[in-house]
């Protein structure tokens, strides 16, 4: 009996290609970078499956170069580079990686609030210009957590276990479920923890209005893109922040530069952009800003789980068995 054959769009661990080696022949793109669109095109010819990353546009040119695809596995929770109806039209099933990544992603939001809150970045970078001339006591102030509010703006999992890490900093938690823009990067009946009653339930506008970090984690569709934009950045309070660990163009990067040119906000950190790798250059300049390269999840144990996860997905359906963690288009 042939085994079915399979495509690693990026570098994973050894030990995830073995396991896909097991019931599969597997050709791993071993290169750092996304290969061209014709080569990955070619690649994919006789593949019935493919591990994909988030840079890897799975559209209906890409279906149609593959037609012996029968999954897809995104090594991603997000899955907004993968054309959901294009794949059911073509009985593609699609998996993501949900959960196994929440509590890294969760990790990296507070290293943001407090790398933006506590000026580190921008310390780090005085010291190294050799601009720090010492200690003084009006120096480099920045805001202190305990007694804030932390706006949550989407409840799904890694909204959840921001949450969860709040009472430790002192922070207070308000969240908005964005109607149809619901921050579920997962389904709620995922076992993560329920709201809380100390959790304040709030309008987007309100939440906007009353918080003093905001922080989104929010799925990117059309109905999330720009969430952020230039009427939302100036209903925040001026002494704000915002972080965004959720995907690049729910924030509108020209408006969130604006304001805090304008210092219409205090701060911002961000890990993902509107066009991944590049970074609005208005943003480049200002020092009210840390900039992240998209880290959320890039810890070895969570990029490793991510990519043991979509193998297991890729070998129970090619299996005949149902994937652990299918997404289902809404
Ligand atoms: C995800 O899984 O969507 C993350 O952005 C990957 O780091």
């Amino acid at each position: 009996m042939t085994r079915p054959a399979v495509f690693v769009a990026r570098r994973i661990p050894t030990g995830v290609v073995d396991l896909l080696r097991q019931a599969c022949e597997v050709d791993v793109h071993d290169g750092p970078a996304d290969l061209p669109r014709d080569t990955l095109f070619a690649r994919l010819a006789g593949k019935a499956g493919l591990l994909s990353v988030l840079t890897t546009r799975v559209d209906r040119d890409l279906l149609a170069a593959a037609p012996d695809l029968r999954v897809v596995a995104n090594i991603a929770v997000g899955h907004d580079n993968i054309d959901l109806a294009a794949a059911a039209e073509r009985g593609v099933v699609v998996t993501n990686t949900p959960d196994v990544l929440t509590e890294a992603v969760a990790d990296l939001t507070y290293a943001l609030v407090l790398a933006a809150t506590r000026r580190v970045v921008e310390g780090d970078r005085l010291v190294r210009a050799g601009g720090w001339r010492g200690w003084s006591l009006d120096f480099m102030l920045g805001m202190e957590l305990r007694g804030k509010l932390l706006g949550i703006v989407g409840l799904g999992r890694i909204g959840r276990a921001v949450a969860a890490r709040a009472p430790g900093f002192g922070l207070q938690v308000a969240f908005a479920d964005v109607g149809d823009r619901d921050g579920r990067d997962g389904p709620g009946s995922d076992g993560a923890v329920a709201p809380v009653p100390a959790w304040q339930r709030l309008s987007f506008d309100e939440l906007l209005h009353a918080s003093d970090i905001v922080t989104v984690h929010v799925p990117l569709t059309p109905a999330t893109r720009h969430l952020v934009d230039q009427r939302a950045l100036a209903r925040m309070k001026r002494s704000a922040y915002l972080v965004n660990t959720s995907r690049g163009p729910v924030v509108d990067e020209a408006a969130l530069a604006w304001a805090l040119r304008e210092h219409l906000i205090a701060g911002a950190a961000l890990d993902v952009y509107e066009r991944e790798p590049q970074v609005h250059p208005d943003l480049l300049g200002l020092d009210n800003v840390v900039l992240a390269p998209h880290l959320g999840s890039a810890t070895r144990e969570t990029r490793t789980a991510m990519a043991e996860l979509a193998a297991r997905n890729v070998l129970a359906v090619l299996d005949g068995r149902p994937p652990l963690t299918p997404v289902t288009q809404t």
